[in-house]
């Protein structure tokens, strides 16, 4: 089966073909960084009108590498939630349009279930049960997965997410938007040990997670160090370290007893965050400590893209799941109410 991914649901238009014996067939994507980046955060109006210029042509570009026209596609799967309303509504009419006109059904696909399923698209995927640790911008979450659509939370953000943390301290010390990327360059240039930042909620028992108390000893740090409102490159390089470090163990800590929790040995992360080297690193350290694997997917399908949407359209559409022709975007959309693909 061969499927046409799109994702539109924040800032990045993301198309991708995914053929379910012959993997990839095209991916090609677009970045609004440069639309956002001198409002220091997404403009929702900005990103829908952005996806309406971008989505077409994207579309054109992978038939092209797939060297096939739309109509021999078999079906489309497009982002329906969580995400930007206006956003996710230019995929979905989009999508849902072409697969009428061309004959074939469409599924609407949950963004970060998207995500979770990423690593699926490496040459050494992980097999059914693992844990998955979410981390994007929107999210942060642990989950027990036994199956597509067998999602267990076992632990979620009280606050901000993961990546909307390194966000927010990303524009504290004066770097660009997004500022998970910014920061991990500056990190890998600081001194570790000059402060120690907290790591929240790791003292007590459970797998939930909070970043605020974290951001607000961030700016606390930074403003004492400001010399007539700013700071030196060292402090910044520094301040990175530090953040970036105390984030890395609070997720790494709750990994490590998701894994003890549940007694599975494989872990995955997915989502922008799971891009982060130094993430990546030390939870691969804190596996092999506890007998276990750790699967991720390359960079490129860390964050947003077309080819999650793709691949986890293609496998609920062979469960013979499909959407209607009415189209609805969910904004907000709790991953465990999805349907297993085994019913
Ligand atoms: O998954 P994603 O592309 O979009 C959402 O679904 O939210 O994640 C974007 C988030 C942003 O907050 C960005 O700063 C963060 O992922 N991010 C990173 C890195 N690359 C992207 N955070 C830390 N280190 C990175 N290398
Ligand atoms: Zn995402």
């Amino acid at each position: 089966m061969r499927v046409l991914g799109i994702e539109t649901s924040c800032d990045e238009t993301g198309v991708a073909i995914y053929d379910s014996e012959a993997g990839l067939l095209g991916d090609a994507l677009y970045s609004q960084i440069a639309v956002h980046a001198e409002y220091g955060g997404v403009v929702p109006e900005l990103a829908s009108r952005d996806h309406v210029r971008k989505l077409l042509p994207l579309v054109n570009e992978v038939l092209q590498q797939a060297g096939m026209q739309g109509s021999e596609l078999d079906a489309v799967a497009y982002t329906a939630g969580p995400g930007l309303i206006g956003a996710l509504m230019v995929g979905a009419s989009t999508g849902r349009a072409m697969a009428l006109a061309w004959g074939i059904p469409a599924i609407g696909v949950h963004h970060m279930e998207g995500h979770l399923l990423a690593p699926m698209l490496e040459e050494q995927p992980p097999a059914f049960p693992f844990v998955a640790l979410l981390v994007s911008g929107g999210h942060t979450q642990l989950v027990q997965v036994d199956g597509i659509g067998e999602y267990t939370l076992l632990g979620e953000s009280l606050d901000d997410a993961a990546g909307e943390a390194f966000d927010k301290a990303a524009k504290m010390i004066g770097l660009n938007y997004p500022g998970g990327p910014e920061v991990a360059r500056l990190a890998a240039q600081g001194d570790q040990s000059r402060f120690r930042f907290p790591r929240p909620m790791t003292d007590r028992p459970g797998l939930d997670f909070s970043f605020s108390g974290l951001k607000t000893f961030t700016l606390n740090t930074a403003n004492d160090l400001r010399v007539e409102g700013e700071l030196s490159d060292k402090d910044r390089c520094d301040i990175a370290a530090a953040f970036e470090n105390a984030v890395v163990d609070t997720l790494a800590i709750k990994c490590r007893r998701a894994l003890q929790q549940t007694g599975f040995k494989q872990l995955i992360i997915a989502g922008g965050v799971s891009a982060n080297q130094r993430l990546r690193d030390r939870l691969e350290a804190m596996v092999k400590k506890e007998r276990a694997a750790l699967f991720y997917a390359r960079p490129r399908f860390c964050t947003d893209n077309g080819a999650m949407i793709a691949y986890a359209g293609c496998q609920r559409l062979m469960a013979g799941q499909s959407s209607d022709l009415s189209i609805q975007c969910q904004p907000r959309w709790p991953m465990d109410t999805l349907p297993s693909i085994a019913l």
